[in-house]
């Protein structure tokens, strides 16, 4: 996610910015930049790469100025360049803006102002929001006023900060659904995406609500409604060391990250559907658009947990487009001399989109004349370059090497890639869309629920991180959770784990089982539920331990086994998101209790760039 820093007071603004964007990369860049106002002139420098590189930019320049923001980007709309780094000017140059979110309406704004005699210098969503400051500064004069009109027109998420060469006394800043935390020092005042930013100057913060608008002054801050009505924010001490800080207070990335998700999947779902109208919006499908009604076949190709999401992308495919499809490893893939024709479509699915495999897969099918697309978490990565057409998660940046965020942010992206390519396909018509919209629309105050079984997961890791193996059995959609839970448990703890289709039981892993043995088994209420009871009396009938993780209102299951979590009730097309959260959780608590390095497990790397 991007990172914004503002400060008003005495000091040099410059060092403050520079330092505070610092302590901000953990949240993931590509570019970075800085506005400030020195004796009556805006001065904004911007670089792409690391901090670095725009301290080298400010080398010498002896900037001077005590009002400035500041800002790392982490890009969602627009590739990362120079004149796509923040922070964005209006057409005068004299009023500059940085943001942390997403515009849903920026494309519509855009045209408006571009009619209105607004020039645009960058892709970003995030220009809009200056030039319709300006637009109301022309008549209000007034930065606060101006901004807060202008806020009344966007919808979507943002955090931004504003700052105009005409009120150099005052610094704006605004909360819609992304953070930003205010910082009250000793006759100087913050504001920051992140607490890290500010630390090293002030332990007093208040954080906005969302539709809150904040004014700092070189006396003080007040704090607004949207609309302008006063609030006040109670300070709090901020008793959080900077390390911790960076985590957001959790003990590992990979905690935060789980707890990410709500965020996670309803960034990547935003702006991207109108559920009235039964109606999908992607960008950038015109290469596409014209070929999909005639694709006969498809294959997804992917690495590890990626692959998983793509077993899972066969499920949602076959059964909301009627078209074949095949999931393939994408090591194997490229080296198979596959049976692929222009009728064909490649996707690629891939967290980093930096995966060596998963690349030269893709560069096979261009080879072989296949059309290309690509689920991606990463803005300009390699594989991104590659394809005819891309679907960002907006997951943001993910920390720990064990992929979590960016698991579920696939699944609701590859979920989403269905509804539009049946829409085209025409194996889905407007209702059948709008009633799968509406399951999506439920699915991130979902995951907080089941967020609520962490201590539950926890007191269950304590009772079997000791075991030496684990198998996770499930059926059909839900088969791919099973193979991610026994890959995380794997990859985080290093104790041995499978995953299985249940049906596969009799052709060979039941002989695994015995009493020292915990069986996951993921049993929601779907089409073959009755069938996996079978299975479950199997492990049972073998005094097998058996884990299961049910749909809520199942009162029989529980006598039937062990240990019984539930999850809530959903369309069975997006139940694997609901159980993938509970397998990361007893993951994550069974390696904390052995003492692994759960964001950096060992001998494992965030992204395979080699074979
Ligand atoms: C998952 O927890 C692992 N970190 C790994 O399997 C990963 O999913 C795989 O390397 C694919 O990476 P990608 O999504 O960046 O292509």
């Amino acid at each position: 996610m991007c990172g914004i820093v503002g400060y008003i007071g005495e000091k040099r603004v410059v060092p403050i910015l520079i330092e505070g964007l610092k302590r901000l990369e953990y949240r993931g860049y590509d570019s970075a930049g800085l506005a400030v106002v020195d004796q009556g002139r805006m001065v904004i420098h911007r670089s792409v790469g690391k901090i670095k590189e725009l301290e080298n930019a400010l080398w010498g320049t002896s900037l001077g100025g005590t009002l400035g923001l500041g800002h790392t980007r982490w890009a969602t709309h627009g590739r990362p360049t120079e004149e796509n780094a923040h922070p964005h000017t209006d057409c005068t140059g004299d009023l500059v803006v940085v943001h942390n979110g997403i515009i849903e309406n920026y494309l519509a704004l855009k045209e408006k102002l571009l009619a209105e005699g607004h020039f645009f210098r960058s892709e970003t969503d995030t220009e809009v929001i200056a030039h319709l400051i300006e637009k109301y500064l022309k008549v209000d004069r007034d930065i606060e006023v101006a901004t807060r009109r202008a806020l009344n027109d966007v919808t979507g998420a943002y955090a931004i900060g504003v700052l105009w060469k005409g009120d150099p006394g005052r610094l704006v800043g605004a909360k819609c659904g992304s953070p930003l935390v205010v910082g009250l020092g000793q006759g100087d005042f913050f504001f920051a995406s992140d607490i890290p930013a500010i630390l090293n100057h002030t332990r007093n913060v208040l954080f906005l609500n969302d539709e809150e608008l904040v004014v700092l002054t070189r006396d003080g801050v007040q704090v607004t409604t949207l609309t302008g009505e006063p609030v006040q924010r109670p300070v709090e001490k901020v008793l959080w060391s900077p390390i911790l800080a960076e985590k957001g207070g959790y003990k590992h990335f990979m905690l935060k990250e789980i707890y990410e998700q709500p965020r996670a999947v309803r960034d990547t779902i935003r702006g991207r559907f109108s559920e009235e109208a039964g109606q999908i919006f992607f960008e950038g499908m015109e290469a596409l658009d014209e070929a999909l009604p005639q694709i006969q076949k498809v294959i997804l190709i992917a690495c590890g947990t990626a692959w998983h999401a793509a077993l899972v992308g066969k499920f949602l495919l076959e059964e909301l487009c009627r078209v074949p499809v095949e999931v393939d490893y994408s090591s194997e893939f490229r080296y198979r001399d596959p049976v692929v024709d222009p009728q064909t479509l490649v996707m690629a699915v891939s967290q980093s989109g930096e995966t060596l495999d998963t690349l030269a897969g893709i560069k096979e099918a261009r080879a072989r004349g296949c059309h290309t697309f690509a689920v991606c978490n990463v803005v300009g990565s390699s594989i991104t370059r590659e394809v005819d057409g891309v679907l960002y998660t907006h997951a943001g940046p993910e920390i720990g090497v064990a992929a979590t965020k960016t698991f579920t942010a696939q699944l609701a992206a590859l979920y989403l890639f269905a509804l539009y390519f049946g829409r085209r396909r025409g194996s889905l018509d407007a209702a059948r869309v709008r009633d799968l919209l509406a399951d999506l629309v439920r699915l991130p105050q979902q995951i907080e629920t089941v967020l609520h079984l962490d201590t539950e997961l926890e007191r269950l890791a304590h009772l079997f991180h000791t075991k030496s193996d684990f198998l996770y059995l499930a059926r059909g959609i839900t088969y791919p959770i099973a193979l991610e839970g026994a890959l995380k448990l794997k990859e985080i703890s290093y104790i041995h784990a499978e995953g299985y289709p249940a049906g596969e039981m009799k052709h060979g892993p039941i002989a695994l089982i015995t009493e020292e043995m915990p069986v996951v088994i993921l049993a929601p209420k779907d089409k073959v539920y009755e069938k996996i009871l079978g299975n479950i009396q199997e492990v049972k009938a073998r005094d097998g331990i058996v884990i299961a993780f049910c749909t809520e209102g199942d009162l029989d299951l529980p006598r039937k086994v062990d240990h019984c979590l539930a999850v809530p009730r959903t369309s069975p097309l997006l139940t694997p998101v609901l159980l993938a959260i509970p397998m990361q959780l007893l993951a994550y608590h069974a390696a904390v209790r052995k003492g692994c390095d759960v964001d950096q497990p060992r001998n494992l790397a965030k992204s395979v760039t080699v074979e």
